[in-house]
């Protein structure tokens, strides 16, 4: 499967106290910032390099630089917004854009009310983060939003996953390269990730 788990020690032990239940909106606001820029740390592991020639105090010397154009983070509305502002402060170049999904609670089916990306995505390599993927409705439907609207190199980056989600993800995106901290045990049956965090964006926000 197309799955890249990131065990970073330190990634694993701000996401135990991001899961404890009694760890507060403050202290979890904060982790999801700083564990966004461990998470995308390793996202971007693998982005190309060229040289350019500079000047160093001493002498003049071919650097490593990072070429192409820059990157494009994607935000699934709304908890995504708590991994964008992390990834932000490792990468405040790069272009934004956001999709708002909401999963109706009875069908558990990705509703979207918002869409708005960078004219030129097509350009640039996409990164589309949200925190959880649990159906992977949301992520599927964002993702192919994306894929529409001219998206040709996609990455998607989140923080907890199920593996049913994991797997329908990889049925619907093979493409597409998933990255997450963890994959739990299950889905409940109200579609929440278990042992998971609970919600996300009541989480980030309240
Ligand atoms: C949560 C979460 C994902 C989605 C995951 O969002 O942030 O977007 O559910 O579930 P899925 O993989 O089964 O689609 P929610 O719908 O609660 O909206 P919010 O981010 O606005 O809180």
């Amino acid at each position: 499967m197309n799955v890249h788990i990131i065990d970073h020690p330190l990634i694993q032990h701000k996401l135990t106290i991001m899961r404890r239940h009694d760890t507060s909106t403050r202290s979890f606001r904060q982790l999801v910032n700083e564990i966004a820029m461990l998470l995308c740390y390793e996202v971007t592991r693998d982005l190309p390099l060229t040289t350019e020639k500079i000047q160093t105090p001493m002498e003049e010397m071919d650097a490593p630089i990072l070429s192409g154009k820059k990157l494009c983070f994607v935000s699934i509305l709304r908890a995504g917004n708590g991994l964008l502002d992390g990834m932000l402060n490792l990468i405040p170049s790069a272009r934004v854009g956001h999709v708002g999904l909401y999963r109706d609670h009875d069908t558990l089916q990705a509703v979207e009310y918002y869409y708005k990306v960078p004219s030129d995505i097509n350009d640039r390599l996409v990164i589309a983060v949200d925190p959880m993927l649990a159906t992977a409705n949301s992520s599927i439907a964002a993702i192919q939003r994306l894929k529409d609207g001219g998206a040709e190199h996609i990455k998607f980056l989140c923080l907890l996953a199920a593996p049913e989600g994991v797997k329908a993800f990889n049925e619907a995106h093979p493409d597409v390269e998933l990255y997450t901290a963890a994959v739990d045990r299950e889905l409940n049956e109200q579609g929440y990730i278990m042992p998971g965090l609970g919600d996300a964006g009541d989480r980030i926000f309240g």
